[in-house]
């Protein structure tokens, strides 16, 4: 079976998701902030764009690829001893038969440099499904953060198509699906995708084009697969292939007198089933972990705050991404000192020096959120006083009351200004980042490092971290109070933590990956 030229497979069954129960973004959050980065804004996850348009990859579509990714991850979980699960073990587990295929380790590939030193690879293969589903056409599975990467392989308990049915009823048990949510989560993974000829030359017996059978004769997300193995069309080759022994999708579909199949015939149930489904199997960790709520597109984001000295004051830069509506708000930035007086009552504040329009994610668009609006602050701070929280004021125009963004009233807390990224002072090359720091604190003693995660290994573990030690910077003598630091930091770098302890006080900052050097 061919592939058919790609059509229209962005139909959807799903657009809005509900806000209920939606995680609560209160600053600094490092999990939820790089999470909505990527799952919202293609500029943070360049890899959630590959699998768009059901993108072909080696005869196949990089959603198939990323969804049996998944799978296979979560397939070591045991719901009896509450271990593994989507935990990317995976990634110890490539050599194994049962994990056959050159599309498992390309997929790994493409998410290599997402994960930082708080989000996980785990969170990433689980956001690859999502990614897939809705790329080739399918419904939107509500996406939670918060895995936890393995440091070794789990069990091999991957199925296997010339295994018996009850030995697949076991195994899913195992996984916590019963005989009837088996049947539809084979359905829905199999809706994309096939078997490859190389990988399983004992199944796909006969020359097939391009050497893979395809589980259904469309291309994307949807119940084709359901429709012709009920009317006896189908050439999935797990149903139908001549070696009987591995007619594992044929054992499973017809368990229980194809009632269950009979049910997915309708494509909004097939849809709403296998949201459900696959949510469940990307969100089936060990019992250990706790996962996030569901992660929804954040109607006001701080981000990319930047506080440093710089000519007598102190530079304070900050964004606030607000979803793009057509309106053109006014925004204010207010803020407060550390100590001592030096602002109005009301606060110090400023006006938007510069509003930019950025794209969203396709999965924000299904979610109704076309674009965002970043509302960017440049602030320059009384040395003195310094600053000890900032909020904001969103006037619409339209006659209603400014709307007081004040991270859900708490504010926006500058925890300290001892310990500060300059990005100023500090330099990005090809090789990665000449990273200098200020430190409050005029002996120039101070040991200043930083845990830096490494991202983009092809050897396990494919995330690592180091730890950097700084130096007295010759080349930036102490100013405004502070004394400079600098370590070259890696291009692999994908987070950065700087430490230091001044006066008997340990202070840290975590130091994402920046939108552009030296803003
Ligand atoms: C008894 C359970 C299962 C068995 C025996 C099984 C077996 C297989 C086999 C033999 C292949 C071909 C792989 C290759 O040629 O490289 C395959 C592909 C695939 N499987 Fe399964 N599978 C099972 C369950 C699932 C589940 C639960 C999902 C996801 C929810 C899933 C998703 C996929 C996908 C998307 C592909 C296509 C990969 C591609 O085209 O690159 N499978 N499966
Ligand atoms: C799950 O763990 C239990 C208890 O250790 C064990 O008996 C069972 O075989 C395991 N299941 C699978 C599928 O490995
Ligand atoms: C599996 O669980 C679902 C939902 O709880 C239930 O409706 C179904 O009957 C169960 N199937 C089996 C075979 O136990
Ligand atoms: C894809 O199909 C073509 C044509 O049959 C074949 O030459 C090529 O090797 C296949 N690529 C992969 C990665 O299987
Ligand atoms: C079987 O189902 C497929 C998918 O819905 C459809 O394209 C095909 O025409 C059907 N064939 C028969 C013989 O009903
Ligand atoms: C059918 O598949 C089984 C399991 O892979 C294999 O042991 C057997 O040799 C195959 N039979 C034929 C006729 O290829
Ligand atoms: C289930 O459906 C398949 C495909 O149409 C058919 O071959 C099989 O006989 C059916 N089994 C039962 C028990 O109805
Ligand atoms: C937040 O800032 C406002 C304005 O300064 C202040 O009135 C309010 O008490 C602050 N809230 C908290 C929880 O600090
Ligand atoms: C640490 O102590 C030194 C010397 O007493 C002082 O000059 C400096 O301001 C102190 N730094 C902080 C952050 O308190
Ligand atoms: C910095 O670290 C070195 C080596 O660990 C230690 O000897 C020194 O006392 C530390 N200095 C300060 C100011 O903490
Ligand atoms: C912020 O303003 C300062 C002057 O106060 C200027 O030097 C700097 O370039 C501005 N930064 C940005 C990002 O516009």
């Amino acid at each position: 079976m061919r592939y058919p030229s790609l059509g229209a497979f962005l139909r959807l069954a799903s657009t809005a998701q509900l806000a209920f129960g939606a995680a609560v973004f209160n600053w600094p959050d490092p999990l939820l902030d790089t999470l909505d980065d990527q799952l919202y804004r293609p500029f943070f996850s360049p890899a959630s764009t590959f699998a768009l348009n059901c993108n072909p990859r080696d005869n196949s579509t990089i959603a198939a690829q990323w969804l049996r990714l998944a799978y296979h991850d979560m397939a070591t979980h045991n719901a009896t001893t509450g271990t593994g699960g989507m935990d990317a073990s995976i990634a110890f587990e490539f050599t194994r038969p049962q994990d056959v295929g050159v599309g498992m380790i390309e997929s790994l590939v493409d998410f290599l440099v997402a994960p930082n030193e708080y989000v996980g690879m785990a969170d990433v293969i689980a956001m690859g499904a999502i990614n897939a589903v809705i790329g080739c056409g399918g419904p939107v599975i509500p996406y939670r953060g918060g895995r936890v990467d393995a440091t070794e392989a789990g069990p091999a308990t991957v199925p296997e198509p010339q295994q018996d049915l009850a030995s697949h009823i076991a195994s899913f048990q195992a996984q916590g699906f019963n005989q009837t949510e088996m049947i539809m989560l084979v359905a829905c993974g199999h809706s994309l995708g096939g078997v490859r000829q190389v990988d399983f030359p004992l199944i796909v017996t006969d020359d097939v084009p391009a050497g893979i059978q395809t589980f259904a004769s469309t291309l994307g997300f949807d119940n084709t697969i359901v429709h012709e193995y009920l009317n006896g069309t189908t050439e999935n080759v797990l149903v139908v292939g001549s070696n009987v022994t591995t007619r594992s999708d044929l054992r499973i579909f017809s368990s229980d007198n194809n009632v269950t199949m009979q049910s997915l015939a309708s494509s909004d149930t097939f849809n709403t089933v296998c949201a459900d489904l696959i949510g469940r199997m990307i969100d089936t960790v060990p019992s250990t972990v706790t996962l996030t709520d569901v992660i929804e597109p954040l109607d006001y984001k701080v981000w990319n705050t930047l506080l440093f000295p710089q000519g007598g004051s102190l530079a304070f830069l900050a964004t606030l991404r607000i979803i793009h509506t057509g309106t053109n708000p006014t925004v204010t930035m207010f803020w407060k000192e550390r100590t001592g007086s030096f602002c109005p009552p009301q606060g110090c504040s400023i006006g938007t020096f510069q509003v930019t329009n950025v794209d969203s994610s396709f999965l924000a668009s299904l979610k109704g959120v076309d674009s965002f609006d970043l509302h960017s602050f440049n602030a320059s701070v009384d040395l003195t006083t310094s600053i000890s929280y900032f909020w904001f004021e969103v006037n619409h125009n339209d006659g209603s009351a400014p709307f007081v963004v004040d991270n859900n009233g708490k504010n926006y807390t500058i925890d300290q200004d001892v310990l500060l990224f300059d990005p100023r002072r500090s330099s990005f090359t090809i090789a990665g980042l000449e990273m200098v720091v200020g430190v409050k604190d005029p002996s120039g003693t101070t040991n200043v490092t930083a845990l830096s995660t490494l991202t983009g290994s092809t050897e396990v573990p494919v995330t690592s971290s180091t730890t950097i030690t700084f130096t007295l910077d010759p080349s930036w003598p102490p100013a405004d109070g502070y004394t400079f630091y600098t370590s070259p930091i890696s291009g692999k770098a994908s987070s950065n933590t700087i430490h230091a302890t001044v006066n008997g006080t340990a202070y840290s900052l975590w130091v994402p990956f920046l939108d552009a050097p030296g803003v």
